[in-house]
């Protein structure tokens, strides 16, 4: 037994004794003040002043604090339950070029992204993916630098950089972490892809395993401009991280032959798997963007770059007769030269594997 009285008894004591006081405090016409550091009547206290449930604060034991545990911080280390993150993705944008879809192309996964495309997408980007919807249309938007997914540059973007891209967002679109779920992404990611690829999107049979190739067409790129070789078939798994690791290989701007120092871990990535596959031969191309000063396209900086490239994987052990420098100067772009975005992605250096 406990000698408290019940909690609203408590308050309609307090309250009772505020209204005689009141009548008495009217009586004597006291006024309000009462001097120094008196803080003067409080009616209904417990209107004004809450018992705060903080989260992280040690409070007393009370009926909503059993035995004065409240919230706790989480155990270091631990992820809580429902909380989606990054778990087992390399982090950053250049680095998401490797990760694949972990879902099958299925008709079931493709129109579930069909769907979240729908409500999340296409009012920017179109129902189609050609970059219509009403509020590119409106003017007030700026458009992204590609004119739809259908542009090359789209069908060449890994998935990984997509689902990154939905994730964290990039230049003027805003990430979609909040409304859509990691699978969810994933599924989103499955329908961009088919509207990029069109009649050519294969769908996979229903409750197939997702693919261990990749799902987009970096893999069977041969691109009709580099003739003259023969292109090998190569694990697709493989070749997309050889893909993203050539991504980062990056040159200074202002000595621009000279290959910044933080490309050759990602070459020596290259290396090994060259050095893992001694019956492959790799093309190796240099691009520029269309601004860079005529006398540099002439000069052939794009097949100086490739070739500083090739250098450094002789240096590394690989045979310079497996290695084949090619300059395409400013002929290939896969962005928009108009924007410096665009530009930084036209100057790149690609390989390709030949037999
Ligand atoms: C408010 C308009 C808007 C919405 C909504 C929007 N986007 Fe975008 N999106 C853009 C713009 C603008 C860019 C260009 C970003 C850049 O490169 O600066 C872009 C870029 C992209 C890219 C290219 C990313 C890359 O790596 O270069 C993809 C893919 C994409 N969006 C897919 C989506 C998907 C999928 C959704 C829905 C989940 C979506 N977008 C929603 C405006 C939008």
């Amino acid at each position: 037994m406990t000698n408290k009285k019940p909690r609203n008894m408590q308050n309609r004591t307090i309250k009772r004794s505020g209204i005689a006081l009141a009548a008495v405090a009217l009586v004597l016409n006291s006024g309000c003040y009462s001097g120094g550091n008196n803080p003067g009547i409080e009616y209904s206290p417990n209107m004004y002043v809450s018992e705060a449930y903080e989260a992280y604060t040690q409070t007393g034991e009370m009926e909503h604090n059993p035995y004065g545990m409240t919230m706790r911080e989480p155990v270091p280390g631990t992820v809580a339950q429902g909380q989606l993150g990054y778990l087992g993705y390399p982090e950053g944008y250049e680095a998401s070029a490797t990760w694949s879809n972990p879902l099958a192309p299925t008709h079931a996964n493709v129109d579930a992204g069909m769907v979240l495309y729908n409500r999340n997408c296409q009012h920017c980007h179109g129902m189609k993916g050609k970059n219509d919807g009403g509020v590119i249309k409106s003017g007030q938007y700026p458009p992204p630098p590609w004119s739809g997914y259908d542009d090359a540059y789209i069908k060449s973007l890994p998935d990984g950089k997509v689902f990154h891209t939905i994730t964290h967002g990039k230049g003027n679109m805003g990430s979609h972490a909040s409304v859509l779920t990691p699978a969810q992404r994933w599924q989103v990611v499955w329908y961009v892809r088919s509207l990029s690829l069109g009649d050519a999107f294969q769908y996979a049979e229903e409750g197939a395993a997702a693919p261990v190739a990749t799902s987009n067409d970096i893999v069977s790129a041969k691109p009709a401009w580099l003739t003259g070789f023969e292109f090998a078939d190569v694990d697709a798994t493989e070749y997309r991280t050889i893909w993203g690791a050539m991504q980062n290989v990056k040159f200074d701007n202002i000595r621009y032959r000279k290959m910044k120092d933080d490309s050759k871990p990602y070459l020596d990535q290259v290396a090994t798997y060259l050095t893992n596959h001694p019956e492959l031969k790799a093309v190796v191309v240099g691009h520029i963007s269309s601004d860079t000063d005529a006398g540099a396209i002439q000069d052939g900086l794009s097949e100086i770059r490739a070739k500083a490239v090739c250098d450094y994987l002789t240096e590394k052990g690989i045979d310079g007769g497996r290695l084949s420098a090619k300059g395409a100067g400013a002929d290939h772009p896969i962005a928009s030269n108009d924007t410096k975005e665009g530009r930084e992605q036209n100057r790149r250096v690609e390989i390709y594997f030949v037999k």
